[in-house]
């Protein structure tokens, strides 16, 4: 190299290479940035583990945006109950629009939720269980574990009881080990009397119709977000109310374990094509 190459100038060093060597700085570290964010999404590297206490008891949901890849077929599609689950957290953002699925506003001048209601009643009242390490809110930074209360208004979780509740959960759930191991159970309950003020005994049939509803726009979030679940009524009501700290008058209707599957289902549409023809030709139509 001639001397003459290696001669820069102090003013070219300002103009040129200076702000070129920032450019390069800049990109490799958000890249990098990037790159141990998602290790830590994931869970697999993070060294340390902060646990979020959130203020006034409240903890407000990130804006469930309408960004999922998933079309609506496909999601019916890959909806299973999925019971194992990978030993990783889910996403904040995972969080918000399972919540949001489950009952919360999508019409804004009356409140209307996700899922129907006989008489616009809405007796049911979602809760949300959290394992220590189940839910990332940011790089090594956890929601602190607990059960926390959905506030449909203002898309946010209260916390209602502070603590690892996973194994009393899941004892009260007969055992059924998935809830134990899931990052997060939802508990979907509901308030009787809200119904039945309008529908007399009828109310009753009404809500337990309206939990398979909850239920199902769950499963089908879940299936949109590569998230596994199941439906889980087997418990014992009393039990369950109290490891979540429910109100007196709010009985539990379903628990449901949300997790990363082991085994992700998928099926597509030419193989329920080709098991259709099969059927057809099989039963002669
Ligand atoms: C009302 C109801 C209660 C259920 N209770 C449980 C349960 O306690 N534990 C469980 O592992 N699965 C439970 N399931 C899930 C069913 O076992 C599951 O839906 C069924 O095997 C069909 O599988 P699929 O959901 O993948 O189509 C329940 C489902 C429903 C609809």
């Amino acid at each position: 190299m001639t001397s003459k190459k290696l001669n820069i100038s102090r003013k070219n060093f300002i103009k040129i290479i200076f702000p070129t060597l920032l450019a390069i700085f800049g990109v490799v570290g958000w890249l990098s940035g990037d790159f141990f964010g998602l290790v830590q999404k994931n869970g697999k590297k993070s060294e340390e583990k902060n646990v979020m206490i959130p203020s006034k008891n409240s903890y407000v949901l990130p804006i469930p945006m309408f960004d999922s890849n998933v079309i609506i077929e496909e999601a019916m599609a890959w909806r299973r109950s999925i019971r194992e689950y990978e030993d990783d957290p889910i996403l904040i953002e995972h969080l918000s629009k399972i919540l949001w699925a489950s009952h919360g506003i999508n019409e804004l001048n009356f409140e209307f939720r996700t899922t129907p209601s006989a008489g616009a009643t809405y007796p049911l009242e979602i809760y949300v269980v959290i394992s220590e390490y189940g839910t990332l809110i940011e790089s090594s930074k956890y929601l602190d574990p607990g059960s926390y209360k959905y506030d449909t208004k203002t898309h946010s979780i209260e916390l209602k009881k502070k603590g690892r509740l996973d194994k009393e959960l899941a004892k009260a759930s007969l055992n059924q080990e998935w809830v134990q191991k899931a990052p997060i159970n939802i508990v979907i309950c509901s308030m009787f009397k809200r119904t039945e003020r309008i529908y007399g005994d009828r109310g009753k049939r009404y809500v337990h119709i309206e939990s398979g509803h909850a239920g199902q726009n769950i499963y089908l979030m879940a299936a949109a977000l590569n998230l596994g679940t199941v439906a889980i009524g087997a418990f014992h009501d009393d039990e369950v109310k109290n490891v979540i700290r429910a109100d007196e008058n709010e009985e539990p209707l379903y628990i449901m374990p949300i997790g990363i599957p082991k085994e992700p289902y998928k099926v597509f549409d030419k193989d329920i094509l080709e098991y259709y023809e099969k059927n057809r030709q099989t039963y002669g139509t």
